[in-house]
């Protein structure tokens, strides 16, 4: 079959290596992709901020089946389009992609579902902020509605702050059109938790649990980022924990999105907070998280494409991932300056090094390929990724891959996993 998968991170990198391993799989197409990518599959250019220029694509491609990687082509509508032209398409439809498009469509259906989150206010102006702000205590979470590529939310130690930083957004300067629209939250405490399901509509099968360090410095210092690395591991939640999360959280969602006529197929990705109350939803994803991804694919034991499949025809069992009892952890490179400014176009060295090590996979995220070298092309470059037995071994060798490479301006947190490993 041909397989398309959209989009040209690392966890774009990480499915087309997934999709690879695939006996059903006969060509990989991907869209746009990258350098590292390139190799693996067969790379179309195409703006994924478009939806005719998607569409272009699939007709020239004529997928099997189609996977999405990042969230603003499904909420464009990328999977209602492809399916009404009977390519098989993975992922919600974009009335179902709102949960990730709009956190207060989000927050709204939580409380109509009585789903455990955080208490909030949704408001249009400054005025509502500040008349809203009198039910909250410091520190606030203020929230851009819309898509905001993870630029969208601040955790204001005031509520002076919080109503200069709702401001700011209204004004759309911060974020566009996202911040015209704000949610405002109470600030939650905990450990935070990525739950990630595979769902058909109405079932749900839980995908191994991750956990990702969105933070730029080690000790989770400094500004946000698109994340910085992941890893996966056997214990990160126990059995009871896992099926407290898909009958309380995963299942009222996808039951509810049903019961109002916007039935959720694709990957839930639940952004959660592990508090003293219990878990709370912070957000949904409606898609594959990245880095998330990497780690969690690493571990996967059995064809993706025939899970993809279930989802799509309706008929998702638990017993559609084979996972192994490894641990995984994917360590990001990055450029120079990222989550700020940053140069592009430094060569890549010590790739094939790296690739050498024992249980290693290097996924490129912004990388491009000329005359046989590899040069950087994004903030986040490479996710160094290694699978071993236990936890503290795939560290290891991820750290040792990371240290073969180089280019200019290159970063990378020293710590990822570092707080499981000593638990
Ligand atoms: N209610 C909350 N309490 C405490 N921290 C929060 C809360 N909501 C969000 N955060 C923090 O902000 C981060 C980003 O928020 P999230 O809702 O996941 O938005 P996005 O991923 O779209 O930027 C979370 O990963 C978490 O660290
Ligand atoms: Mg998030």
């Amino acid at each position: 079959m041909k397989v398309l998968v959209l989009g040209n991170g690392g966890r774009e990198h990480a499915l087309v290596w997934k999709l690879r391993q695939s006996p059903r799989v006969a060509k990989l197409y991907c869209a746009p992709g990258n350098g590292g990518i390139a190799d693996e599959a067969e790379c179309l250019p195409v703006d994924l901020k478009n939806l005719d220029s998607i569409v272009a694509v699939g007709a020239q491609v004529r997928p099997d089946l189609t996977v999405v990687g990042p969230e603003l082509p499904l909420t464009l509508g990328v999977v209602d389009e492809f399916s009404r032209r009977g390519w098989p398409a993975f992922g919600p439809t974009k009335a179902a992609a709102q949960l990730e498009a709009s956190k207060s469509f989000a927050k709204e259906f939580l409380q109509r579902h009585r789903i455990p989150t955080a208490p909030y206010a949704i408001c249009d102006s400054v005025e509502e902020v500040r008349a809203a702000l009198a039910h909250f205590h410091a520190p606030v979470v203020v929230k851009a509605d819309g898509l905001a590529a993870g630029k969208g939310v601040v955790i204001a130690v005031s509520k002076e702050e919080a109503a200069g930083v709702a401001a700011e957004m209204f004004s759309g300067k911060m974020v566009g059109e996202a911040g015209l629209r704000v949610v405002l939250e109470e600030c939650l405490k905990g450990d935070e938790l990525s739950f990630l399901v595979l769902s058909d509509g109405e079932r749900v099968a839980p995908l191994v649990a991750a956990q990702d360090h969105k933070r730029v410095g080690d000790g989770d210092t400094g500004p946000n980022t698109g994340g910085m690395g992941a890893y996966s591991t056997q214990n990160i939640i126990d059995d009871k924990m896992r099926d407290w999360l898909v009958h309380h959280i995963a299942c009222p969602v996808v039951e509810g999105m049903k019961a109002e006529g916007a039935e959720f197929k694709g990957v839930l990705y639940c952004g959660l907070m592990m508090t003293a109350r219990g878990p709370m939803v912070l957000e949904f994803n409606c898609r594959f998280g990245d880095p998330e991804t990497q780690p969690i694919l690493m571990r996967l034991e059995s064809d993706l494409v025939d899970a993809l499949e279930a989802s799509i025809a309706g008929r998702v069992s638990e017993g559609d991932f084979k996972w192994s009892r490894d641990a995984s952890v994917c360590v990001v490179m990055a450029s120079g300056g990222y989550p700020g400014t940053f140069e592009v176009g430094k060569k890549i060295m010590g790739l094939d090094e790296a690739g050498a090590v024992d249980g290693v996979k290097v996924f490129h995220a912004g990388t491009s390929k000329r005359d046989g070298s590899f040069y950087t092309a994004g903030g986040r470059v490479l996710g160094v990724s290694a699978r071993a037995p236990d936890l503290q071994a795939a560290v290891e060798r991820a750290y040792r891959a990371c240290e073969k490479i180089r280019f200019d301006g290159a970063h990378y947190r020293k710590d990822i996993a570092a707080r499981a490993m000593k638990k």
